[in-house]
């Protein structure tokens, strides 16, 4: 762990740190308050161990700043005996400890191994309780955020009808994951799952893979084949990318999800086909509509239930519990740490590539790891420039609006001077009329002081 150590009398300073790092840990000294705290905000600790009284305001203030950054970072205060006061024994909770002057090293060695246990115990438990107290449909699917306890307990409301569900997300938030715990959850979960992707499919091969065809329906056409609505019979149908499917398909599908029947291409004779039949769409669907590429009468039968994945960004609290899992699931047994700050980074990182983006940079950080052990935030976050600089949050982007605006008067001010306040010559050098330019100076606040027209009388 790493270790902030504050602690103003040099020999214990020296000793304890030496004892901590040979028991492997990493330890920051400080040996004023002001240097505490400083060190706070660039080091960002796992753990602090500071004395009560120091130069400055004390191990107190410390531990203030701590409990402001991280409720749950431990701090071990330490304390001779005549500071032992009741401020010390109120702040006694979870995360905070004392240890009274003087102590052996060892002993202050074996609390932090108490709280390296505990707090790798709650980082399992953590994990544990994501897959316990969910249905088992949904193994493997992280998620303990509102937002996604909400798309968990909507999929378990649903998963039992046969009605169509349209799943909506973002790229990469998982929206193919649910389809499979939605069919796992179903009755049909014996029978097949079938997914296929309307996108980058010409509408001729998308309705033969879709309806399958009859020998000869088309030159490649040698034997019959089966379309995944057949394949999927008794189980679910998950189509990808609904959006993509062309128009003339879409009345095909429409007439599938109503009837229940089919015609293989260049055949003849209907076969009706037991399905449920699940889509999903990156896409404002309501948008494809409007733009009439989407049916409307499509768009309401499969918008009857519709489930909303939430781009990760807006899942409060799951980035660690993802990472922790995609450690365990690509780190070949392996232990991976991650430093605190470096968790810190990646819940604040929008992650546009939702959860898959997420996986990748575990995958590659694991990769480019090497010998080591700590996952490095360089490995994990490659992606956006904005989030490699100093302190990794993105620069301000002034609004359009203010930007033009201020362009605008500086090239109002620039034509003024030019014509030497005269409006009239102003107004065309602008290329826009003389009230046009009244209004803007006025807007402006520039030379609206005279009158109006002075210049160009002149
Ligand atoms: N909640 C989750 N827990 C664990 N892994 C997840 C979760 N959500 C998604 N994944 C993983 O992220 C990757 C992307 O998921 P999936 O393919 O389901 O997303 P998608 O929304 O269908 O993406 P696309 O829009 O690009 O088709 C997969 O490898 C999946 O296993
Ligand atoms: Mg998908």
């Amino acid at each position: 762990m790493k270790i902030l150590l504050a602690e103003d009398e040099i020999t214990i300073a020296i000793t304890l740190r030496d004892a901590l790092e040979e028991a492997g840990h990493e330890v920051v000294t400080a040996e004023t308050t002001g240097d505490a705290l400083a060190a706070l905000e660039t080091q960002d600790p796992d753990l602090i161990i500071t004395d009560v009284r120091m130069p400055g305001e004390g191990g107190t203030a410390l531990l203030a700043r701590s409990q402001e950054q991280d409720p749950d970072r431990p701090v071990i205060l330490m304390t001779g005996f005549a500071t032992i006061d009741k401020a010390v024994e109120a702040m006694r909770n979870g995360a905070v400890d004392y240890v009274q002057k003087p102590f052996r090293n060892e002993a202050m060695v074996a609390r932090v191994a108490t709280f390296e246990r505990v707090r790798r115990l709650e980082a399992e438990n953590e994990a544990l309780r994501g897959a316990h107290d969910q249905h088992p449909a949904f193994a493997g699917i992280v998620g303990q955020s509102p937002a996604m306890r909400e798309v968990f307990r909507r999929v378990q409301t649903v998963a039992s009808s046969e009605a169509t569900i349209l799943i909506q997300g973002e790229s990469g938030t998982g929206k193919e994951r649910i389809a499979q715990a939605l069919h796992r959850m179903s009755p049909r979960a014996e029978a097949p799952f079938v997914a296929i992707s309307c996108a980058a499919l010409p509408e001729s091969l998308l309705e033969a893979e879709l309806f399958g065809h009859e020998k000869g329906a088309f030159t490649d056409a040698r034997r019959t084949r089966k379309g995944r609505f057949e394949l999927a019979s008794g189980g679910t149908l998950f189509l990808d990318d609904i959006d993509d499917m062309p128009l003339p398909t879409q009345v095909k599908l429409l007439r599938v999800l109503q009837e229940r029947t089919l015609e293989r291409v260049g055949g003849e004779a209907t076969i009706e086909v037991d399905i449920r039949v699940v889509v999903a769409t990156k896409v404002d669907l309501m948008e494809r509509v409007a733009a009439g590429q989407f049916r409307e009468d499509l768009y309401y039968r499969v918008h009857v239930v519709p489930i909303q994945l939430p781009p990760l960004r807006e899942r409060d609290g799951d980035v660690p519990a993802l990472v922790r899992h995609m450690v365990a699931r690509f780190g070949g047994g392996r232990a991976y740490g991650i430093a605190r700050s470096t968790m810190n980074q990646l819940e604040r990182y929008p992650w546009p590539g939702n959860v898959r983006e997420l996986e990748n940079a575990v995958q590659r950080a694991i990769a480019l790891c090497g010998d080591g052990t700590e996952l490095a935030l360089e490995d994990l976050l490659t992606t956006d420039p904005r989030w490699r600089g100093a302190n990794r949050v993105p620069e301000p982007v002034e609004p359009l609006r203010a930007v033009l605006k201020a362009a605008e008067r500086e090239h109002l001010a620039h034509a003024l001077e030019a014509t030497g306040g005269h409006r009239t010559q102003t107004a065309e050098l602008l290329g826009i009329s003389r009230k046009v330019l009244w209004e803007k100076l006025k807007e402006h606040g520039l030379g609206t002081d005279g009158d109006g027209e002075a210049g160009a009388s002149r």
